[in-house]
């Protein structure tokens, strides 16, 4: 009687540790597979860790550099160069439309000695097959960039037009390169 007690007491002693282990297996088992995701996301998370940040900065930075091109693009001029490739080229690299070829210093020479105003006015208002503004949406800044840019590679030597007053609130960041 008293080995069974005896026996009754450890089987159920036992039973709880059974119950116990029962218990904190499972949790363990649970606990190394919460840690196993974890662990292994981390070391993803480590490795774009480096580039998670710059995927974000990257995203932030494109939002910030396309409100910093919106903002710059109606700020920062277009080149000559730029202007002339977006919008000029299609008439004066083929000559279409009766157009003075870009660098046809022949054909430029007479237009040129009319001086950079008059070319000025020309692209800007239009002339015969011409549309104002050479068609485009340039400001007139740019437009008479590009006007430089076609009539100095005709033989002029027009100085680069400089911003006018309204250029002025970029000058402080900007313009310091674009002016020049
Ligand atoms: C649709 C074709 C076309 C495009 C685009 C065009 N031009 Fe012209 N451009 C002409 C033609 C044609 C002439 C000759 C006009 C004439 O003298 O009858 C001309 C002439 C000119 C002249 C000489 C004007 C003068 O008084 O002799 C300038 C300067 C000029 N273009 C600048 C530009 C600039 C700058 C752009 C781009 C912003 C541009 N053009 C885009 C067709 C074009």
């Amino acid at each position: 009687m008293s080995y069974s007690a005896q026996d009754g007491a450890d089987s159920s002693s036992s039973g709880w540790k059974v119950g116990i282990f029962a218990f904190l297996i499972p949790v363990a088992v649970v606990a190394g597979l919460v840690y196993y995701v974890v662990s292994s996301a981390r070391p993803t998370g480590a490795e774009s860790g480096a580039s998670m940040p710059e995927a974000v900065a990257q995203r932030i930075q494109k939002v910030g550099s396309v409100q910093v091109q919106d903002s710059s693009a109606a700020r920062v001029l277009h080149s000559g160069e730029e202007v002339f490739k977006a919008q000029c080229t299609a008439c004066h690299t083929t000559g279409a439309a009766g157009a003075p070829k870009f660098g046809d210093s022949a054909a430029w020479a007479p237009r040129v000695g009319a001086g950079y105003a008059a070319l000025l006015q020309s692209a800007l208002k239009g002339k015969n097959n011409m549309a104002p503004q050479g068609g485009g949406q340039f400001t007139d800044l740019e437009v008479g960039r590009a006007v430089v840019y076609m009539a100095n590679a005709g033989g002029a030597k027009f100085p680069e037009p400089a911003a006018p007053a309204a250029a002025p609130a970029d000058a402080a960041s900007a313009p310091a390169t674009a002016t020049k």
